[in-house]
């Protein structure tokens, strides 16, 4: 129980509330649900099941799971946890601190009748460039170093006491919340116009190659596939598990959270258009403006108790964020402690610092474009890479038949090799079309309209450092002895 909260915790966060819905919004709607389940069933659950299969036969976290397979392989499993740690996770705490700066603008909704001013230019003071970065926005700043310290004293009590004991409390919490909203929102009037636009399927857009793109990026995001950290939460487990039963039972339970929110984020936007006058389009903006912009309009322009409206909301996401955050610092700790026998309590530490010294670039005025570039290069590209080397090293190498042996031996024998022939041939095969397709695109110009400079030293330049460092930890021995494999 513990364990599949924790997973879920990971699972679920301020991607599937603002990442899903704007994608939604943008891919046609109800339409991106087909690309969006297909992913799930075609990439997501599979490798759900391979993480988790692999964490829990070979005991420990990522680099230490693919040590055991091979050891030259054994830089992949950093890399993952490295460029979540160090990449992701950064800008993420991020926006979970403009979050906690939100709780407290809504309780005098402090973004008056403009929030898209109000947050560009007076919150954020956003730059043009990347380069241009000006100072540190103190406000900012604070509630960030409140976020790491928070998440620092999570996972510092270890995982019964930290990371089950915080995943017991915040994911009911959340679920209460997110139930509060979604009745609250779908109560207001004009809410039924918003759904519709939510649900009304524009199959036009099908044919798209985005619409594909971002459902199997969207996919690896919200699973945390390809973090690490699935592995690592799954060595954890008993001998006796269900993984299949569990991988399910995370996978979807994540998506219909997604789902769920979505009539939350629509129905208020149906509202806003009814009480504005204005058609939908309108009032949607998209990327984190809806966050950010279209929401606290709406909540300025509740009849009732509308700052409680506001406070719930980015409450919600801040509670959605930590419990994610916690995942990938629990998983990048543990691997050091594997490596190298540090002690917990200085490992998360040093982790907690140098990740809060990291984040601090993207508190500067170009903040958010930096945000723009690192994730979109490592949601597109890195996670996905990881994820087909993950297949070639636990489904290849290691053998697909033996993790499905091994994971039908310690539950009801449910898995069928239709799984192999997934993890072996289409899970590769169709991420490999994904990536080759998206750089077609990429190659035609700089990402984002921004300077080629910065986009070439915000994405793959930063890529690469962290792939140099994985195979500079990979070289050293093993504190803690790893297993063998040979049966
Ligand atoms: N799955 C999370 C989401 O949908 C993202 C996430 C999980 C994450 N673990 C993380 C982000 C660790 C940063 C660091 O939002």
């Amino acid at each position: 129980m513990g364990f599949i909260l924790a997973a879920i915790g990971s699972a679920v966060g301020l991607g599937n509330i603002w990442r899903f819905s704007y994608l939604c919004y943008e891919n046609g709607g109800g339409a991106f649900l087909i690309p969006y389940f297909t992913a799930l069933f075609v990439v997501g659950i599979p490798l759900m099941i391979l993480e988790l299969g692999i964490g829990h036969r070979m005991r420990g976290s990522a680099p230490m799971a693919m040590a055991t397979v091979n050891r030259r392989w054994e830089w992949l499993g950093w890399f993952a946890v490295l460029i979540v740690m160090y990449g992701i996770m950064l800008y993420y705490s991020t926006v979970i601190a403009w979050c906690l700066n939100y709780v407290f603008f809504s309780f005098n909704l402090a973004w008056g009748d403009d929030p898209n001013s109000y947050f560009f230019k007076e919150f954020l003071q956003m730059a043009e460039k990347p380069f241009d970065m000006g100072d540190v926005r103190m406000p900012i700043l604070t509630s960030l170093a409140a976020i790491w310290f928070f998440s620092w004293l999570i996972v510092f009590f270890g995982i019964q006491k930290g990371v089950e004991l915080a995943n017991k409390i915040f994911m009911p919490l959340l679920l209460s919340l997110i139930l509060i909203l979604v009745f609250w929102s779908v109560s207001l009037e004009g809410a039924g116009k918003g759904i519709a636009v939510y649900l009304k399927p524009d199959f036009s857009k099908l044919g798209q190659r985005k619409i594909w793109i971002d459902a199997f990026s969207q996919i690896f995001f919200t699973l945390s596939l390809g973090f690490g950290i699935m592995i690592a939460y799954a060595s954890y487990l008993p001998k006796k598990v269900d993984i299949v039963k569990d991988a399910l039972i995370i996978s979807l339970g994540n998506s219909a959270f997604s789902f769920i929110a979505g009539f939350a984020v629509f129905g208020t936007l149906g509202y806003m258009s009814h009480a504005t006058n204005q058609p939908i389009t309108e009032v949607v903006s998209e990327t984190i403006g809806l966050a950010f912009v279209s929401y606290p309009k709406a909540i300025s322009l509740m009849p009732a108790f509308s700052n409680v409206f506001g406070v719930v909301f980015f409450a919600m996401l801040v509670i959605a964020g930590l419990s994610s955050g916690i995942s990938i610092l629990e998983a990048f700790s543990s691997a050091l402690i594997d490596k190298f026998g540090y002690n917990r309590g200085g490992v998360v530490t040093f982790v907690c610092i140098t990740g809060l010294a990291g984040s601090v670039v993207f508190t500067t005025k170009s903040g958010l474009i930096w945000l723009d570039i690192a994730d979109h290069f490592i949601t597109h590209y890195g996670l996905m890479i990881i994820g087909i080397l993950q297949c070639i090293v636990v489904a290849w190498i290691y053998k697909a038949s033996k993790l499905r042996k091994h994971i039908n031996s310690v539950a009801p024998p449910l898995l069928s090799s239709i799984w192999d022939t997934c993890v072996m041939y289409v899970t590769p095969l169709v991420l490999t079309a994904l990536i080759v397709n998206d750089l077609i695109t990429e190659l035609k110009a700089p990402y984002g309209g921004y300077d080629l400079s910065g986009v070439l030293l915000i994405g793959p330049v930063w890529m690469v450092v962290i792939l140099i460092a994985s195979l500079f930890i990979s070289n050293y021995p093993w504190k803690k002895e790893l297993q063998d494999n040979h049966h």
